[in-house]
């Protein structure tokens, strides 16, 4: 009921809130948290039931255009990502321009940035079936630049996605098969990875969602605002945690340092527990839960011994036992329990924040969509409270 707008032209005051604690700047139908109690909704479906039961092809639908798909919507839907999945052999060429072990994260923003200059059709959205082109271009071509990004940074020759696979099959495919060698992954490592990036389709205004509803503000197009997500996602503290969370673990699994050390070090704020602790999430993370059943399952489904998995597992109960991490209400977070999963998947550590690009971007897409739909919706242009000189004479070079 407050209208902060003419409180401020009133008072002259702002609200002073870094880190956006407690600013919401829109409004939005896509995903429900409740941090308090654990609880995670895609458009009013709990999460354990999505995780369970979807797929990643129907919970991207599901994000994006509002609605469970039914089954000819769905078939319809991966058709079109089979028939997208191919990149133009000049956006190919692309990545001749990137030197050999460049991060593909840099990659990966930059090809599907440069995707809007293949698509100049596509860089204003003026109907619902544009919407769906582009969001299906996307979709599945994020799969194909992601693949090509790892093979590029390996110096590995490219492998052509196969319209017959899955999206997730694709994916494994053009990631590991090599010329003559198919690489066919057991259904259980195929289901692993679509869960993974169900769990992460989306997650309401987290930096990087943040990220691309106020580059889509300004009206700038869905590519270019969704390659500003990957930049904001690609930081440490959103999805470069979980490529942390490794490192930790394979420091104490090298014996550099035991979980006691870790946990004594996180609390003196040498550094942070990697995985732990989120802005919203005041208990266990529903993410981090299913995911932490679903390594467990899938580490014994390939008979995969995993010494982190253990050690994990030791740390995890050591700080839930500690009063430093109950009394800041510090649980693990989706980034716990996942590096695992795509460790146990042959994913390179360099590889986790595009694959976790992969999975956020229905729900970056869906959350543009939005953004573009809230007519009259305003640009996101934050203030600030001014803290440098405020007025000073020019000095000339030799009076300085
Ligand atoms: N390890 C140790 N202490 C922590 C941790 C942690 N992982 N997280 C928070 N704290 C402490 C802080 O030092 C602070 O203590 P203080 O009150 O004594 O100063 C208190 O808990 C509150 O922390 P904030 O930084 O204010 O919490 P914020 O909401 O800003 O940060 C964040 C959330 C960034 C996720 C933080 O918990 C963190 O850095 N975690 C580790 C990185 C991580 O796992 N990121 C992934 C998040 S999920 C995602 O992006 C998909």
């Amino acid at each position: 009921g407050l209208d902060i707008t003419k409180l401020r032209s009133q008072t002259g005051c702002i609200t002073y809130d870094p880190g956006y604690m407690n600013t919401g700047p829109c409004k939005s139908a896509i995903t429900f948290v409740d941090g308090e109690q654990g609880i995670l909704r895609y458009r009013g479906y709990p999460i354990d039931q999505i995780a369970s039961r979807g797929s990643f092809t129907e919970t991207a639908w599901l994000l994006i255009f509002g609605e469970l798909p039914t089954r000819e919507q769905l078939s319809r839907f991966s058709a079109g990502l089979c028939a997208e999945e191919l990149l133009h052999e000049d956006l190919r060429h692309h990545f001749e321009g990137f030197p050999p072990g460049g991060h593909p994260m840099a990659m990966l923003s930059a090809v599907v940035n440069s995707m809007g200059c293949y698509h100049p059709d596509l860089l204003e959205i003026e109907s619902k079936g544009e919407f769906y082109l582009a969001a299906s271009k996307i979709i599945s071509k994020v799969r194909t630049i992601a693949a090509f990004s790892y093979r590029k940074s390996m110096g590995l020759p490219f492998m052509y996605p196969n319209p017959a696979l899955s999206y997730c099959r694709n994916f494994l495919h053009m990631m590991f098969s090599i010329p003559h060698k198919h690489y066919d992954p057991s259904p259980e490592a195929v289901r692993a990875l679509s869960l993974f990036l169900t769990l992460h389709a989306d997650h309401e205004q987290n930096c990087s969602t943040s990220t691309v509803r106020m580059v889509g503000s300004s009206q700038a197009n869905l590519f270019a605002s969704v390659s500003a997500g990957i930049c904001a996602l690609w930081g440490r503290l959103h999805g470069g945690a979980n490529a942390g969370v490794m490192e930790m673990l394979e420091q104490i699994s090298e014996g550099k340092r035991t979980p006691r050390e870790v946990l004594e070090l996180a609390k003196q704020k040498k550094f942070r527990l990697m995985g732990f602790g989120h802005r919203i999430y005041k208990s266990y993370d529903p993410r981090a839960v299913i995911l932490k059943q679903a390594a467990h399952d899938l580490l014994t489904k390939l008979g995969k011994l995993d010494r982190l998995m253990d050690i994990a597992m030791e740390l995890e109960a050591l700080a839930l036992a500690d009063p430093y991490f109950a009394e800041r209400k510090l649980y693990p977070n989706v980034d716990f329990y996942s590096g695992l999963i795509l460790r146990a998947l042959n994913i390179p550590m360099q590889m986790f924040p595009v694959m976790f690009a992969i999975g956020r971007m229905p729900g970056w897409i869906a959350h543009w969509y939005e953004e573009h739909q809230q007519h009259g919706s305003k640009i996101h242009r934050p203030r600030q409270i001014f803290t440098g000189q405020v007025l000073r004479d020019y000095v000339p070079f030799d009076e300085r």
